[in-house]
């Protein structure tokens, strides 16, 4: 009989204590995936007088430390933050053991100490939960896509955000009414800035960057607007332009191996682009590679069972590694690529202008696109005079060409506001 694999919980919170009820009630399943039982030693938390629901009262502790120095198989870290979950689980390799953890955002901060720790120690280092919560996604990449070259990664990365737009686009309601109703749910994060100011979204964007080109990308890597600014009138101009509005997480390489671009912004989606048909709280990611060309991961990017499946999965690969002596994949930086800025990159934009209708206008704010060497995709005029409104969207130019574009426009004498300026992604041509 093969001894029992151990493993250990930091955190027994929304993720955590359906990975501890999940442990219990798959024992006999994971007992024949693995090839050895499975025997759950401990979860640690900071209230243990907190009532738990799936997690058994006696394995409940308040000492992370101990829980991680045990030299158990496998440390669940599910604490999330950046301390104390990162002294734990290098203190957790240091003792021997594999770790699997869901926190984006110390692997965006600082993955390469974790990585270079585990290398160290000879254990694992599993996150599948970190990005996209239930959605297989970063084994694909890691494993499934390493002989490939990963063009482009393009997706919806929050939940929250995405319910919150979606509930713009289809019910009309305004943003404060919208978040609102999130907070009201519980979707929000205890700090709701890492959901709408797009720093959660920027986090996975960056865990998903290094993985898919080879490079070593952290959070200061990634350029990030929230959707707190998208209006109504955004709202209305996207869906008369036949677009959806959605948070994307993009992450390109430019050129010919130039350098790597990492960006979280909203964006207008056409509306029979897969991405577009994402809706509510859900996830979907867009991947583009050289020889397998598009593919798309669609599924539940949050919440305790989803995300626990996902765990589940590294736990049962990090299990099996301790009986056949396998290892997880390490780190892969090698390609080096050069972070470069949000200007670098080529995008279209949608320009939503208040203007003075009469002869000429219309020559005055094309010549602004002219000087910056800006082409104008399409042009649509609603009202007249002082009612007169301009739609303007670009073909591809460089996103620094846009901005100088956008700031040529508000020093027009003809233009009496820029209602709107949002990128434009996932069109076809040029
Ligand atoms: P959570 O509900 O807030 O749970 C956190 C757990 O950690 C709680 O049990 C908490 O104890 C415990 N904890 C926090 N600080 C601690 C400390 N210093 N010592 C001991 N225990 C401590 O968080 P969650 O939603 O489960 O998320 C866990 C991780 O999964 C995070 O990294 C998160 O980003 C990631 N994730 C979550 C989701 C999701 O849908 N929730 C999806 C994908 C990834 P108490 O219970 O006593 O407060
Ligand atoms: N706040 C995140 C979201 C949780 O809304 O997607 C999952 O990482």
């Amino acid at each position: 009989m093969t001894r029992p694999l151990t493993v250990a919980l930091l955190g027994g919170g929304t993720v955590g204590a359906q990975v501890a009820r999940l442990i219990d009630a798959s024992a006999a399943d994971l007992e024949q995936r693995v090839g050895a039982p499975i025997h759950l030693t401990a979860v640690a938390v900071q209230d243990t007088t907190k009532s738990r629901p799936g997690v058994p009262a006696g394995l409940i502790t308040g000492d992370a430390m101990a829980v991680a120095t045990s030299g158990v198989d496998i440390v669940v870290e599910l604490m999330g933050g950046i301390e104390p979950a990162r002294s734990l689980i290098l203190a957790a390799m240091a003792a021997g053991s594999s770790v699997v953890t869901a926190n984006k955002a110390l692997l965006a901060a600082d993955g390469a100490t974790l990585h270079a720790t585990a290398a160290s120690h000879g254990v694992d280092l599993y996150f599948e939960a970190s990005v996209a919560g239930a959605i297989p996604l970063l084994r694909p990449l890691r494993e499934s896509l390493a002989g490939d070259r990963v063009i482009k990664v393009m997706g919806i990365v929050n939940g929250t955000t995405n319910f919150m737009l979606t509930k713009m686009d289809e019910e009309g309601a305004d943003y404060d009414e919208v978040f609102a109703e999130a907070d009201a749910l519980g979707y929000l994060e205890a700090d709701p800035r890492l959901d709408v100011d797009g720093l959660d979204a920027a986090a996975k964007a960056a865990i998903l960057a290094e993985l898919a080109f080879h490079t070593k990308v952290t959070l200061d890597d990634v350029y990030c607007e929230g959707i707190s600014k998208v209006t109504s009138a955004d709202i209305s101009a996207a869906q008369q332009m036949g677009f959806v509005i959605k948070l994307l997480a993009v992450a390109e390489i430019k050129g010919d191996n130039e350098g790597v671009i990492v960006r979280v912004h909203p964006s207008m989606v056409p509306r029979d682009h897969p991405l577009a048909s994402v809706r509510g709280a859900f996830n979907a990611v867009f991947i583009e590679a050289e020889s397998a060309g598009q593919m798309m991961f669609y599924g539940r990017g949050a919440g305790g069972a989803p995300t626990a499946s996902a765990v589940l999965g590294d736990v049962v690969a990090a299990a099996r590694n301790r009986l056949t002596g396998g290892r997880s994949p390490g780190q892969s930086t090698y390609a080096n690529l050069k972070p470069l800025p949000i200007g670098a990159a080529m995008t279209r934009y949608y320009v939503n202008l208040d203007v003075a209708d009469r002869p000429g206008v219309l020559a005055t704010i094309a010549a602004a696109f002219a000087e910056n060497d800006v082409s104008i995709q399409v042009v649509r005029q609603d009202g007249h005079g002082d009612e007169a409104g301009l739609l303007v969207r670009t073909h591809l130019a460089s996103d620094a060409a846009l901005r100088s574009t956008v700031d040529r426009l508000r020093e027009l004498e003809t233009v009496k506001r820029v209602v709107g300026v949002m990128r434009v992604e996932g069109e076809a041509g040029v």
